[in-house]
């Protein structure tokens, strides 16, 4: 089968503050080495790619997704076994049950804003989301530039996370399940006590150099170290979330979105329970976070 080249890769960016639509290729078909070069750039100059319209194999899927670094191993579900049989490199993000399992994690509520396992001391670095079933309403995935966000914050926030780490507890998901793993730490207040990875507040991107805050997810005993009360940590959250620095996608079946966890947070609306939403998923292997 003939490589598409890179001439059928048309980068067009979006109207907002990260993000752009690649058009143009077929992700089920090979891709050669500049066109594969040609979206790997789209994703650093962006920060959050869209490409739709895909008809996809868990296995072509999983081709592409290998084009921005080596897969990790997907988190294994409730009984320990893998999401897909066959593919542990997959992880089915969904609300369908299935004779009372569910098939997926997340369910059907809202997911805070979060970057994936900051938890980890090596968190992965690309997600790849593709869309299999969606609801007619919700369930719209939302990106936020950490570039935009370090770089905007008032000097005087940027001195006072200077050579800073915060917190990352591992203890709840950001759909606010306690991890079984974690339960014994429900209930801690003292980030000093919570378990999960300490990560720097600034970090720089290994591709970009750009510096992007770094603040994993709200939740649990997560903040700055050695700060009394969270007051720091709800102003980076506040500049974060009240700003202009998030853009949404509205779901349709075929649509693959790819994000950076190095310089983006994302979040997903909740939807309707008795609606259908179904994603497969692969993110890349981690690497620690670069103190500015
Ligand atoms: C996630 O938070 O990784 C999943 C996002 C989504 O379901 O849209």
């Amino acid at each position: 089968m003939q490589s598409q080249s890179v001439d059928a890769v048309e980068v067009c960016p979006l109207d907002a503050p990260l993000g752009a639509e690649i058009r143009g290729v077929d992700l089920s078909k090979p891709l050669d080495a500049a066109a594969q070069a040609a979206i790997v750039q789209a994703w650093h100059d962006n920060l959050g790619l869209l490409i739709r319209n895909q008809t996809l194999t868990d296995t072509q899927l999983i081709a592409f997704s290998k084009i921005f670094g080596e897969l990790e191993m997907a988190p294994p579900n409730k009984s320990g076994s893998h999401w897909i049989e066959g593919y542990p490199e997959l992880a089915c993000i969904s609300n369908i049950t299935k004779d009372g399992q569910a098939i997926g994690s997340l369910g059907n509520g809202e997911a805070i804003w979060h970057t994936d396992m900051s938890f980890m001391e090596e968190p992965p670095t690309a997600s790849l989301l593709y869309s299999l079933e969606v609801p007619s309403s919700g369930g719209g995935t939302h990106l936020l530039n950490m570039y935009k966000a370090y770089e905007t914050l008032p000097d005087d926030l940027k001195k006072r996370i200077e050579g800073r780490v915060a917190v990352h507890d591992a203890t709840y998901t950001s759909a606010g399940e306690v991890r079984k793993k974690f339960a014994d730490f429900v209930g801690t207040t003292d980030p000093e006590k919570a378990p999960g990875a300490r990560h720097p507040l600034v970090r720089v991107h290994p591709a970009t150099g750009r510096k992007a805050l770094y603040l994993g997810r709200r939740s649990g005993a997560s903040n700055v170290l050695g700060e009394a009360d969270t007051a720091l940590w709800d102003a980076l959250w506040a500049h974060c979330t009240e700003g202009d620095l998030a853009w949404g996608h509205d779901w349709a079946v075929g649509d693959l979105l790819i994000w950076d966890n190095r310089c983006l947070m994302h979040y997903r609306e909740s939807f309707d329970n008795g609606e259908r939403r179904m994603m497969h998923r692969t993110q890349t292997k981690g690497e620690a976070p670069i103190a500015a």
